[in-house]
Parts: C-alpha cells; sequence; structure tokens
C-alpha cells in the first residue's frame, strides 16, 4: 500500500469513527447539536478525501453540482415548518436512494459496453443497489407525495394488490438473477430489474394511508442505506459502505422501535388498514356516562394557578396548532408562581419520532424538564392536573383494556391517575387511531375546547388575573 493510499484509508476510519461517535450524541436532545457537528465533520472529511483521491469527474463538474446541492438544501431546509418535516426527510431520502441507483446502473452500463468488466461480487453489489435504491426512490416520492398533500393520503388498494406486488418482486428478483448469470452482458434484464424496481416502490406504498408515512419513510430510510452500502462494494469505497450501514441499521431499528411504541407489526403498518374505527364501532363508554365537563380557560386556570404540581402532555395536535411557544410560556408562568412543573413525552407522540422533543426545545422548554414515558408515569397519581394539550391516543385507556382497539397494548401516559384532568383539543373527535378516549367523560376531566394556541393563549392571560 503506498504512503497516500495508506493516508486515505485513515481519513476514511477517522470519518466512519466521526459518524459513529455523531450518533451516539444524538441519544439526547442536549448533545444532539454537537452530535450532528461531529457528523457533519466526518462527512467533510470524506468529501475531501474522495474528490482528491478519485478525480472521476472534472473540477467545473463537482463545483456546479455542489453549489446546485448546496444552495436547494440550505433553501429547503431554512424554509420548511417543523411539520413539514417528514416530507422533507421523504424527499432527501428518495434522492439518496435515486443516487445510488444512478452509480449502480452506470456501472452496469459501463460493463455493457465492454468499458469495465465488473467480478461477480461487484455485479451483485449493483444489482441490489439498483434494486434496493430505486425503490426507495419512488417509494420516498410517493410518500413526499401523500405528506404534501400531491398525492391522496388514503390507502390505494388495488383488488388484489398483495399478489400483485409479490408479482413484481418475482419478476424484479428473476431479472437480477438472469443479469448476475449474464454477467451484466444481458442488459435487457437489468432494464427490467430498473423497471421493476422503480414500479415496486409506487405499489408498495400506495396501499399504505397517510398518517403511517413516517413509520415508512424510517424503513424507506434504511433501504436507502444499505443501497448505499452496496454502491460502497461497487466503487470500492470504505466510508461508504460504513456510512451506508450506519444509516441503514439505525433506520432498520427506528422502524421497529416506532413500531414497538405504537404496538404494531410492521406487517400490520405495511399491509393493515389503521384508520378504520375499532370492531364493534368507536364508542367505547355506556352511553349513558358519557357527559363531558366543558369549562372555559377562566375556570381552568384557577385549578392550575392553585395546583402545586403540574403535568403537562403534548401530542400532535400542539405540532398542528404551532402552540409550542404559547405552552413554553403557560409552564414558565406557573413555574415563577412556584407550582411544579414537568413534561411528559410519549415515544410516538405527534407523527414523527422526537416531534414533541423538537417543538419544545424550538420554544426553549429545559431538557431537564422532558420526562420519558417510564420516568413520569409514575408521577401521575401525585400530579395534581395533567394538561392534555392536542394529543389523545397517547393517553388513551383503551389502549389498556380494550382489546379490539387498534392501539390495545401501546403504552400511554397515565394522565387518567392524576388528581384533575385538563383536555385541550376542539372536540371530541378521536386521534390518529380513531379510537374514542375515555378521560373525556371522567368526572375528574375538564374539557377546554379550543384550538391548542388560542385556548394556551386563554389560559395564559386567566392565570394571570388569578
Ligand atoms: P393523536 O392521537 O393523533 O390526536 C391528536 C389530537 O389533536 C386530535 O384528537 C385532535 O382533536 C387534536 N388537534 C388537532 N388539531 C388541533 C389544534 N389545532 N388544537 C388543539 N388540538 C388539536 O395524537 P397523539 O396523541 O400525539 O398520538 C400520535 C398518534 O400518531 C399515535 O396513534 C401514534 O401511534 C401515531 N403515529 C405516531 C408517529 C410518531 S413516530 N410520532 C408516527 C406515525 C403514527 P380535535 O380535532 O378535537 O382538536
Amino acid at each position: 500500500m503506498s504512503a497516500e493510499q495508506a493516508i486515505v484509508r485513515l481519513a476514511y476510519l477517522l470519518a466512519a469513527v466521526l459518524f459513529i461517535l455523531g450518533i451516539r450524541r444524538m441519544r439526547s436532545p442536549a448533545t444532539a447539536r454537537s452530535g450532528n457537528i461531529v457528523s457533519a465533520v466526518g462527512m467533510l472529511i470524506a468529501l475531501v478525501v474522495t474528490l482528491f483521491n478519485n478525480q472521476i469527474v472534472s473540477w467545473w463538474e463537482i463545483i456546479v453540482g455542489f453549489v446546485i446541492g448546496a444552495v436547494l438544501g440550505a433553501v429547503a431546509a431554512q424554509r420548511v415548518e417543523m411539520r413539514a418535516m417528514p416530507q422533507m426527510v421523504a424527499a432527501f431520502n428518495g434522492l439518496g436512494g435515486g443516487a445510488a441507483a444512478l452509480i449502480a446502473i452506470n456501472e452496469m452500463y459501463r460493463a455493457h459496453v465492454g468499458m469495465s468488466s465488473p467480478d461477480f461480487t461487484s455485479t451483485l453489489a449493483s444489482l441490489l443497489s439498483t434494486l434496493i435504491g430505486a425503490l426507495a426512490f419512488t417509494g420516498s416520492i410517493i410518500a413526499f407525495g401523500k405528506l404534501q398533500g400531491l398525492v391522496t393520503a388514503h390507502p390505494v388498494k388495488l383488488p388484489g394488490q398483495r399478489y400483485i406486488n409479490i408479482g413484481l418482486f418475482v419478476i424484479a428478483i428473476g431479472a437480477l438473477v438472469w443479469a448476475l448469470i449474464a454477467g451484466g452482458a444481458q442488459f435487457a434484464a437489468f432494464i427490467v430489474l430498473v423497471i421493476a424496481a422503480l414500479v415496486i416502490g409506487v405499489a408498495m406504498v400506495m396501499p399504505i394511508g397517510g398518517a403511517d408515512m413516517p413509520v415508512v419513510i424510517s424503513l424507506l430510510n434504511s433501504f436507502t442505506g444499505t443501497a448505499a452500502a452496496m454502491s460502497g462494494f461497487v466503487l470500492q469505497n470504505d466510508v461508504l459502505i460504513v456510512g451506508g450501514a450506519l444509516v441503514g441499521a439505525s433506520g432498520t431499528i427506528l422502524t421497529r422501535l416506532m413500531a414497538k411504541a405504537m404496538n404494531r407489526s410492521l406487517t400490520n403498518i405495511l399491509f393493515g388498514a389503521i384508520g378504520a374505527p375499532p370492531k364493534g364501532g368507536p364508542a367505547l363508554a355506556e352511553e349513558g356516562e358519557k357527559s363531558v365537563r366543558s369549562v372555559g380557560a377562566d375556570d381552568a386556570a384557577v385549578a392550575l394557578a392553585y395546583a402545586s404540581s403540574v403535568i403537562f402532555v403534548p401530542g400532535y395536535g400542539l405540532a398542528v396548532a404551532q402552540a409550542q411557544h404559547q405552552l413554553a410560556e403557560l409552564a414558565s408562568l406557573l413555574e415563577s408562581r412556584g407550582v411544579d412543573v414537568k413534561f411528559g413525552i410519549h415515544p410516538v407522540a405527534g407523527r414523527m419520532p422526537g416531534h414533541m422533543n423538537v417543538l419544545l426545545a424550538e420554544a426553549n422548554v429545559p431538557y431537564d424538564k422532558l420526562y420519558d414515558l417510564d420516568e413520569i408515569n409514575p408521577q401521575f397519581d401525585r400530579a395534581d392536573v395533567a394538561v392534555v394539550v392536542g394529543a389523545n391516543d397517547v393517553v388513551n385507556p383503551a389502549a389498556r383494556n380494550v382489546p379490539d382497539a387498534p392501539i390495545y397494548g401501546m403504552p400511554i401516559l397515565n394522565v387518567d391517575q392524576a388528581k384533575s384532568v385538563l383536555v385541550i383539543k376542539r372536540s371530541l373527535s378521536p386521534g390518529f387511531a380513531q379510537v374514542d378516549n375515555p378521560i373525556f367523560y371522567m368526572e375528574k376531566t375538564m374539557m377546554l375546547f379550543e384550538d391548542a394556541k388560542k385556548g394556551l393563549q386563554e389560559l395564559t392571560s386567566a392565570v394571570k388575573e388569578v
């Protein structure tokens, strides 16, 4: 190995170590920002070394590509609303999958026209990268479209959809094996593989409802990582193999964590029909019991102002209303009056992993006030008021005792154990899983029917008057 090669390999090793350290620091919101920087430095090292090591295309082509990509990326990241983050991740992920597929397609084309003669391993890696990258590309584009409202968010299923998907997979694998045996010379088989993979991405994601897209995006993200790792084998680039494998593994772990926190199997997410009311209709409380105590901000403010301990539970409605700043303001007002304030964060509150943590961090709520499910649950019975802001499924006791409910078995935040409960939402309508929530009908529950932002603003003004 020449000295130059040794330096390149060492630099790649350093980049890989920085990726891993960066991911490790992302385990806590307090260190996540620096983790992002550490990983970005790793990526910079990898990029610079690759540029100087492999002068594949001319410098001006690289610079033009770099400027276009950097400007588009920076503008998109600056402009995106916090609520639209999942679709931005989907779009970026799709581009990653597409890029991995293009690298592989280029290699296969070079082999086809006799410019290279890849060995078996390299051909296999190219074919797998094409399959996984291309389906991640179209799947992510459909996921983006569903979340952005460009494609219907409803599940779209053709009759016999499952058999169509299986048929498409059989065609793709058949074409892959054919192209592999023919050593890349059989370009027609390769074209069939590309088309089948692109169609599989669409066929896989169209039947899934818009609300399940975050889990699907995480799954597609792991596909993109795997495709990138395959491209690393094709290009014999160590850092691409390591980086791709890290994305593939972390995407898979995140997908599993999300599915587990929702108490659903991946098969159920991919093929199930969440959104339909549970068997036996949505009503869980007996008709006679269903009375609701609707309160105004003034009454609710009295309960808060005289409480000694309050736990806030934010959910999807907080994100929709963009009410995180109003929530932070009310929390600090209560603290200034001597109330012990905490926030209970459910792992799947909202619509993306860490959704509530990101919103509350944006509103400068200190991290040490945020408690996860296991930490906060034993504390609810000592809380005077549990304030549920735009959350529903994550506090729904049906998850404990209604076996038919789609959320049955999902761990929830035990707000029903608090001495009193204040729910801020606009109506009695159910949450994402379409299951009626018995906490609305408890005697100790006050319902403040209001948009979260407006309701919190009114509460804050009212607490100041108490
Ligand atoms: P949800 O169960 O979806 O309930 C949100 C509630 O917010 C709704 O009942 C709605 O009631 C209320 N709301 C909507 N807009 C509002 C506004 N402007 N002001 C006040 N309230 C508003 O939310 P959750 O408790 O956060 O649970 C999340 C659900 O999403 C879980 O079922 C979870 O499994 C699922 N999910 C989560 C993820 C991740 S990773 N977080 C991914 C996919 C799916 P009103 O219409 O009456 O106001």
